[in-house]
């Protein structure tokens, strides 16, 4: 694998982007981060500690001393966010109130500074597979391979109401739609880095396809 291997995977939120990401690392034997889990560990870390989600300065804080990522493929997300000394879990960066308030935890500038930075720095120490919103934009802007992994907004719906039911969570279709289309409007439209295609990412459509047919469809794009 070449070391300077570098795999951005964005797209609106229930896209896909995690399982098709971990997959595609599993398959190459590379690192794999989704940076989303890094914006929800600092939502998480806020509400623990009852800081201000408008608090900028605060929350990046919060993230240089209290969030810490660790590179790990056999982990439970395939990799590892700490806050202090707690490793959380996907059910618990993946609860509706962290839900609600990651989106104004990710919209202020020096805190996606802060996690672009991390994140470059977890890039440079080898070959790895990144997903997220602003990877082939802002954070790896040279990436070997980019896409933008899309999916109609019933699709996105379905997927996220079946994983929200494996963990025991009953939330009607319609809400699902509103959270869905309320979280796209707010990751589109925010000033800093919003949610773009990069002029040169490949556009995969996974309304109709499984995560493995979009696995092949990048390898196979990879060479
Ligand atoms: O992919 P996700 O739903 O776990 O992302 C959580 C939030 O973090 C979402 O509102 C968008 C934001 N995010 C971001 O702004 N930039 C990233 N690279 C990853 C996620």
């Amino acid at each position: 694998m070449p070391a300077d291997l570098q795999i951005a995977i964005d797209g609106p939120a229930a896209s896909g982007k995690t399982t098709v990401a971990r997959l595609l690392a599993q398959r190459l034997g590379v690192v794999y981060v989704d940076t989303g889990a890094m914006y929800r560990a600092l939502a998480y870390a806020a509400l623990q500690t009852q800081t201000d989600v408008d608090n900028e300065n605060a929350l990046v804080r919060l993230f240089d001393q209290q969030i810490r990522v660790s590179l790990d493929g056999g982990a439970q997300l395939g990799f590892r966010v700490f806050w202090k000394e707690t490793e959380l879990t996907q059910d618990e960066l993946d609860t509706p109130v962290v839900t609600a308030v990651v989106s104004i935890v990710a919209a202020h500038p020096r805190v996606r500074e802060a996690m672009v930075r991390e994140q470059c720095r977890i890039a440079a120490e080898g070959p790895v597979v990144m997903a997220g919103r602003d990877i082939g934009t802002v954070v790896l802007p040279n990436a070997s391979c980019k896409i933008f992994l899309t999916a109609s907004v019933a699709a996105r719906v379905r997927r996220r109401r079946a994983q929200l039911e494996m963990a025991g969570v009953d939330v009607s279709a319609h809400e699902l739609t509103q959270e869905i289309e309320e979280r796209d409007r707010l990751d589109e439209t925010r000033k800093n880095s919003p949610l773009r295609q990069a002029p040169d990412a490949h556009v995969i459509d996974s309304s109709t396809l499984t995560a493995e047919q979009v696995v092949d469809e990048i390898c196979g794009m990879i060479g």
